[in-house]
């Protein structure tokens, strides 16, 4: 069965199912475990123009089916990445989507140039999860105007395919992506982490430096797929989805919701071949529920 996926500005995945972003490092950390080769693409580790420190510890607290994770977006900036990282993904078979972050319009518009100008680049993910901190910190993603501007400044410096990764932490995510839709998004990736918290009763404090952290893993597949099937019956860009997803049901699941590809995030953690198996067991599992193709299953859920 033909996995391959055609996405706009002549962006071609071989198959379906990328690495999501800041689940699978810039691509090298995996090198032993996943032949990258394999997958579909992979969403690097949010970039920003320069390095951000992140969080404090600790960083990471599991919850019953979830991760909650306050990272606080550290990573060594484009120049590092540029420099340390460029150099694997040259000799890997994949699509690179570069995941950037930025704390201004400015930087946001700052790395999508510098990026640009590197021809491995093959797609953009704007995160726009990040506090504006000209405008009082509340996140990019929060707010529609936000979300354009961003979108706009970034799409005015490129060319290459360009996707929006929306918040689930809004009442109504897809007026945020029609607006970055609006202002030149190719497609939306859909889901981000849910905001939340746990106490440590030792400490008698939350558990989290950041206090407050991301919730992803199986426990918030339900929301993600009621905001990819909610993006994909209001907009008519390509919808990438992600949120929980273990298994090749799990992302047949999401192609019915409306997803024309998909990305796997906090299960590579504990099975980082788990991606690999995903893809192979794919063609079975599409034909077993009566799909002949991929394309078929592609909002098959939605109201026609
Ligand atoms: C530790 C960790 C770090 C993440 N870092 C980023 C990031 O840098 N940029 C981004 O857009 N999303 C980031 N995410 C969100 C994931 O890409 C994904 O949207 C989310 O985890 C839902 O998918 P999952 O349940 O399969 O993990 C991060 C998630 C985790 C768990």
């Amino acid at each position: 069965m033909d996995l391959s996926v055609h996405l706009p500005r002549g962006l071609t995945l071989k198959n379906p199912v990328m690495a999501a972003s800041g689940t699978f490092g810039f691509g090298p950390e995996y090198a032993a475990y996943v032949d990258i080769n394999r997958l579909g693409g992979v969403s690097v580790k949010g970039i920003s123009p320069d390095p951000w420190r992140g969080n404090p510890p600790p960083r990471v607290w599991e919850t019953p089916d979830g991760l909650l994770n306050s990272i606080g977006l550290q990573n060594p900036g484009m120049d590092a990445f540029l420099k340390d990282d460029i150099p694997f993904l040259k000799t890997v078979d994949t699509a690179v989507i570069a995941n950037i972050i930025g704390h201004t319009v400015e930087e946001y518009q700052r790395v999508a140039e510098r990026l640009t100008q590197e021809p491995r680049v093959d797609a953009f993910e704007v995160n726009i999860s990040c506090p504006n901190i000209k405008e009082g910190g509340i996140q990019f993603g929060h707010d529609p105007e936000q979300a354009y501007r961003v979108t706009r400044a970034v799409r005015q410096v490129t060319d290459r395919p360009l996707m929006v990764k929306v918040s689930p932490n809004v009442a109504e995510p897809w007026v945020i992506a029609e607006a970055a839709v609006e202002a030149g998004a190719d497609m939306i990736s859909a889901i981000n982490t849910l905001v939340g918290m746990a106490i440590d009763f030792k400490t008698r404090r939350p558990g989290l430096g950041g206090r407050t952290g991301g919730l992803s893993g199986p426990a918030i597949k339900p929301v993600a797929v009621r905001i990819v099937y909610e993006l994909a019956s209001r907009l008519s860009v390509p919808i990438i989805g992600m949120g929980g997803i273990q298994s090749a049901e799990d992302v047949l699941e999401f192609f019915m919701a409306g997803a024309a590809a998909v990305m796997v995030g906090t299960i590579t953690f504990q099975h980082p071949e788990r991606m690999l198996e995903i893809i192979e067991a794919l063609p079975r599992v599409l034909t077993q529920h009566g799909f002949q193709s991929l394309q078929e299953a592609v909002g098959a859920a939605l109201p026609r």
